[in-house]
């Protein structure tokens, strides 16, 4: 795809490259570690593929059409690809989050239109799909609510898409796939794949060790709301990491390997290089969901918006 002409932004959503981490191979034990990197999506994340799939799906059943808006519930990188692919397919969007997410994420978002209701932020994610509950309840016939927790075609997506690709770049030498958990679309839909292709291939969810945590994105599951499609059985095994230690990663791989990640991403390649040391050999496959630089304050905008 990339290269090529293409019709529409959307058309350049998915066939990401991988990079092999080689900077963490002498303390791996030699065993390879690869970084899908997800930020190379237009939208800059993971969930253009999810936002994508759920919204032509919608379209193509009829359920979104020009006299509706869509609405969902977003910690941020969803908003930003349903904003994206709404602008690309002529449709209206509103988000609700919570208050507390970062200051670019909310500029990015408004740069395409949208419009954003803010959440409690105590109240996490989980407050915002509350709120968006009651305002499609007050005037169900006004909006699409995809409901990316519940909706198939978020894990189709990744079905379709992130473990296909897996799979064509690494092939039978893989053996572990580690992801964080979010809405689990990731997770769920990729492993499906993964699974079909090599049942042997072990299938790790990532999760943020403490309640209260700085890996925006990722859910804490004891003490969230449950995501419809979450199957907790199609893991092979949980690993919990600490803020600090993703973020340290994330520092550890701007510096050794030009790679500046998200710090979920930072989760997940923590969380990669512990289980390559408790291995002997075999080849770990993870995701790199944003870019660091959507954590920064943006210095240039906040001063134009004081004028
Ligand atoms: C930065 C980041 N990391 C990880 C995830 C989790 O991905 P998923 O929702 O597919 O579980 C998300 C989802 O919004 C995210 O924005």
């Amino acid at each position: 795809m990339r290269g090529l002409r293409l019709d529409s932004i959307i058309d350049s959503v998915g066939n990401t490259p991988m990079i092999r981490l080689r900077s963490l191979e002498a303390e791996s034990g030699g065993v390879p570690i690869f970084l899908k990197l997800e930020y190379c999506n237009p939208g800059g994340s993971v969930k253009d593929r999810a936002a994508r799939q759920m919204i032509v799906d919608a379209i193509e059943a009829g359920e979104l059409d020009a006299t509706k808006t869509l609405i969902d519930a977003t910690s941020g990188n969803t908003g930003v690809a349903y904003s994206l692919v709404g602008a690309a397919l002529g449709h209206r969007v509103h988000l609700v989050m919570p208050s507390n997410v970062s200051q670019a994420r909310k500029d990015i978002i408004k740069a395409f239109g949208t419009e954003i209701t803010f959440s409690d932020p105590m109240e996490g994610t989980d407050g915002s799909i509350g709120l968006v509950r009651e305002i499609v309840a007050d005037a169900p016939d006004r909006f699409y609510y995809p409901d990316q927790y519940s909706n198939p075609s978020n894990p189709l997506a990744h079905y379709l898409g992130t473990g296909a690709e897996i799979i064509e770049q690494v092939g039978p030498r893989l053996t572990h796939f580690v992801t964080g958990l979010g809405t689990t679309g990731t997770m769920m839909g990729t492993t499906r794949r993964l699974k079909e292709y090599g049942p042997h291939i072990q299938c790790i969810a990532v999760e943020p060790r403490e309640a209260l945590h700085g890996l925006e994105g990722l859910k804490h599951m004891e003490s969230s709301l449950i995501p419809a499609i979450f199957d907790p059985g199609r893991l092979d095994a949980r690993m919990h990491v600490g803020t600090e230690d993703g973020w340290d990663m994330t520092d550890r791989l701007a510096a050794a390997e030009g790679l500046h990640i998200g710090h979920s991403s930072g989760a997940n390649v923590y969380a990669a290089l512990q289980l390559a040391k408790s291995i002997d050999e075999g080849l770990i496959v993870t995701i790199a969901c944003d870019r660091g630089d959507r954590y920064f304050a943006p210095r240039k905008w906040e001063a134009h918006y004081e004028w």
